[in-house]
């Protein structure tokens, strides 16, 4: 089992370049099957779950090469081997689930496992199932697989009960091989979304209205190839931003889109944090103080972020005063405060809103990362702890951050991180 031990009390200093974003790389590295010719792409993270996707794909066929210290996916031009997503990769990853769409509107067929729930809810997939449905796409469930068939998938008008992130991927995706035009009614609008489209657009797609609640898509008879670069990781730079306030410390952030990070300066900036964009792309954070208390609801995109509300509340354990932060995307995605109250956070869960009274000191203790925006949150806490903080099942945070200890590290953290092997007890 990973572990990362932090010394606390030292606030962070210095430079960090923002990667490329996680959950743009993702659903781009599944639009991929979308065209059997080359496709390059630069900027993607080195991160575990884009290794597990690079996996899939590879099983399914793609002829992919995967040049991690360069941050480039190289895709040379290949031919499908199966259609079937096995239970390990959708197991180990949830958003292996985003190859459904792309191999049902190229091939007309997919055989996927269902993706289980995980720990910050059950995470159903009745939306993506209901838009595929809709293209005409015919699902069947057997022994935890989804099996679906699309002779020629048909354009339609398809309304989101919610606007599911994945769920407007993978009908984007589907959309764009299909006969005709879809019009797809209370999309997401993050700009992850945006990011996919502008892919699809690269490779011969014809999406419109991404980043709005209504996307067009006209479908065409076929796609070729492109080169792309990936958008920065809003949430990755929100993390370190928050690590900057948190420590007391002052970082400056580069590669960063500031538009994508609006609700995220602007309840910064409300909590007293110094924040300030020197250059296009560049910014410096700071704080001297103690946090003022504030209310935050996560909400869709241009709303608070849901993956930033465990590092945020870690912040607000330390403010002058009381915070209520409510979580309305996902169900379960408070595990990170029973680890912060042992820590000596002083939290209350009242149904969906979490009651954060702030104190003077967190103390080091050691704690569980559920998650890995959970584990990041808990990082960030033990930066600021007096004393020392043992954070088990590191790995959960290798999925969506890059090196994130080392990094740490360079800023002034005193840390390190041990890999023990489980003792398996016969
Ligand atoms: C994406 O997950 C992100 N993952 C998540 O980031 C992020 O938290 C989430 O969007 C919300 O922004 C990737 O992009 C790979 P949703 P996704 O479908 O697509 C319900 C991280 O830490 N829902 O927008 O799974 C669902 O239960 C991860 O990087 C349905 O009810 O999120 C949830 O309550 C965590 N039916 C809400 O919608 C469906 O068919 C939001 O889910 C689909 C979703």
């Amino acid at each position: 089992m990973s572990r990362i031990i932090i010394e606390g009390g030292i606030p962070l200093k210095g430079r960090v370049r923002i990667q490329g974003s996680k959950n743009a790389s993702l659903p781009i590295m599944a639009a991929c099957l979308l065209t059997q010719e080359a496709v390059e792409l630069e900027g993607v993270p080195d991160l575990e779950d884009v290794r597990t996707m690079s996996h899939l794909l590879k099983h399914l066929g793609v002829k992919l090469q995967h040049i991690r210290q360069k941050e480039r996916i190289k895709i040379s031009k290949w031919s499908l081997q199966n259609y079937t997503a096995p239970h390990d990769y959708v197991h180990r990853m949830r958003a292996s689930f985003l190859v459904t769409g792309p191999l049902l509107a190229r091939f007309g067929r997919v055989k996927i496992s269902l993706p289980g729930g995980c720990a910050i809810g059950n995470r159903p997939i009745d939306l993506h199932l209901k838009g595929l449905t809709a293209l005409g796409a015919e699902f069947s469930m057997e022994n935890g697989y989804i099996e679906a068939e699309a002779k020629k998938l048909q354009g339609t008008k398809i309304y989101l009960d919610y606007p599911s992130v994945g769920a407007t991927e993978n009908i984007m995706m589907a959309a764009t091989l299909a006969e005709g035009t879809t019009v797809l009614e209370n999309a997401a609008a993050e700009p992850e979304i945006v990011d996919l489209a502008n892919f699809l657009n690269a490779l011969g797609a014809r999406v419109s209205g991404a980043g709005t609640s209504l996307i067009r898509i006209e479908g065409v008879s076929s796609l070729h190839g492109t080169h792309h670069t990936i958008i920065p990781d809003r949430i990755e730079a929100g993390t370190f931003m928050i690590a900057a306030a948190i420590s007391k410390g002052e970082i400056i952030l580069e590669n960063v889109l500031v538009e994508h990070l609006k609700s995220v300066i602007a309840k910064l900036q409300e909590a007293g944090v110094y924040v300030e964009e020197i250059f296009d792309g560049v910014l410096h954070v700071a704080m001297e103080d103690k946090p003022r208390p504030l209310d935050i609801k996560t909400l869709p995109y241009p709303g608070f972020p849901t993956d930033l509300q465990p590092q945020f509340m870690a912040l607000l354990t330390l403010a002058n005063g009381t915070s209520v932060i409510t979580e309305t995307v996902f169900e379960n995605r408070f595990m990170h405060v029973e680890e912060l109250c042992r820590m000596g956070a002083q939290i209350r869960i009242d149904g969906r809103n979490a009651i954060i009274k702030g104190v003077e000191s967190l103390r080091g203790a050691p704690v569980y990362a559920t998650d890995l925006r959970a584990g990041a949150a808990l990082v960030l806490a033990a930066t600021a702890a007096q004393g020392v903080t043992e954070i088990r099942v590191a790995h959960h945070i290798d999925r969506g951050y890059a090196n994130f200890d080392q990094r740490l590290l360079k800023l002034g953290a005193r840390l390190r991180r041990t890999e023990r092997k489980v003792q398996v007890r016969t």
